[in-house]
């Protein structure tokens, strides 16, 4: 099967459950919650980080559909930290995944709370797993201490406190290993957990996670010189007085870092068997316009 097809097929799997788990609160009289997560996680986004999920899961010898509700677990904490990184109290974005931002339609009080429940119901998804309850249990404190104060949410503290001043190479890799690298190294482990995967195998899977998490936001900041907004669906130029990877190196010297993280993502890759598919798609990351 090509590349574009495997993903196709990921993503629709991954979208059919996102879709069925809101529907299960159809009737509540709080609809306009579900509205304003519906709005944003239902609005495309290229869904990478649970693709990651159904890829580990396989190339661990698991049935991947099995590791779906784990991939979407990580899906709704990714787009619940994209509606508050759009907060005007944060980046202050309007347009997000090709429309305007949560708040910019429903309100700031709104934007907040549907972000605080995809969050909290993320973790309810991980639960609903047909999975064994050791694989649920090891999954949830991954995903807590990926998301949580350690990685995600205190990589965009980090984030926000470096705007007052200039940051070391060491300090602007570490706010993105959070930052980023959190969910995607999470994604990643949940796969692994999913698939029931050995101790090298987490291990492995790590390391690729962690190079990956760096190249995607450092192709993630060039994106924000060299891209465009129809093309990526969010605000360009925007990350003005920010510590962003192309401020530190430049852009020559990124483009040259993304394919070298890359590279070392997919050195990591020797413990599995099989990985065409996630050597091709990481390759294609490297490219990216959206
Ligand atoms: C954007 O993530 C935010 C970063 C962590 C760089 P994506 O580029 O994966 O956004 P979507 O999910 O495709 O919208
Ligand atoms: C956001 O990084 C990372 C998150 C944890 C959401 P950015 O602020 O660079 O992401 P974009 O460019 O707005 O998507
Ligand atoms: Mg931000
Ligand atoms: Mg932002
Ligand atoms: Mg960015």
């Amino acid at each position: 099967m090509r590349m574009d097809e495997i993903t196709g097929e990921y993503r629709k799997y991954i979208d059919q459950i996102l879709e069925k788990w809101l529907s299960n609160f159809e009737n509540e009289p709080q609809k306009i919650l579900y509205d304003a997560m519906q709005y944003s996680l239902l609005a495309g986004g290229k869904r990478l980080r649970p693709i990651l999920t159904l890829e580990f899961c396989r190339l661990c010898g698991g049935e991947w559909k099995k590791a779906a509700h784990f991939g979407a677990a990580v899906e709704m904490i990714h787009t619940y930290s994209l509606i508050h990184d759009d907060l005007p109290a944060m980046d202050n974005d309007d347009y997000r995944r090709g429309r305007l931002t949560n708040h910019k339609v429903y309100g700031e009080a709104l934007a907040i709370l549907a972000g605080d429940a995809l969050q909290t119901d993320a973790f309810s998804c991980v639960t609903s797993a047909d999975l064994p309850g050791e694989a649920i249990c090891r999954a949830v404190s991954v995903l807590a201490e990926q998301a949580g104060s350690r990685g995600m949410v205190g990589g965009q503290v980090l984030d926000i406190l470096s705007e007052e001043r200039e940051l070391t190479e060491q300090e602007v890799l570490d706010i993105q290993s959070r930052k980023t690298g959190g969910l995607i190294r999470a994604a990643c482990a949940l796969g692994v957990i999913a698939g029931g995967g050995s101790p090298e195998q987490l291990d492995a899977a790590d390391r690729f996670a962690s190079c990956l998490g760096l190249a995607f936001q450092i192709r993630d900041d060039m994106l924000d010189v060299i891209g465009t907004q129809q093309e990526m669906g969010k605000g360009v130029g925007t990350d003005d007085g920010k510590n962003t990877f192309v401020r530190l190196y430049g852009l020559e010297r990124c483009e040259e870092l993304v394919q070298e993280y890359t590279q070392k993502a997919v050195e990591a890759l020797q413990v599995f068997d099989d990985t065409e598919y996630i050597v091709a798609i990481s390759n294609t990351l490297t490219q990216r316009k959206v």
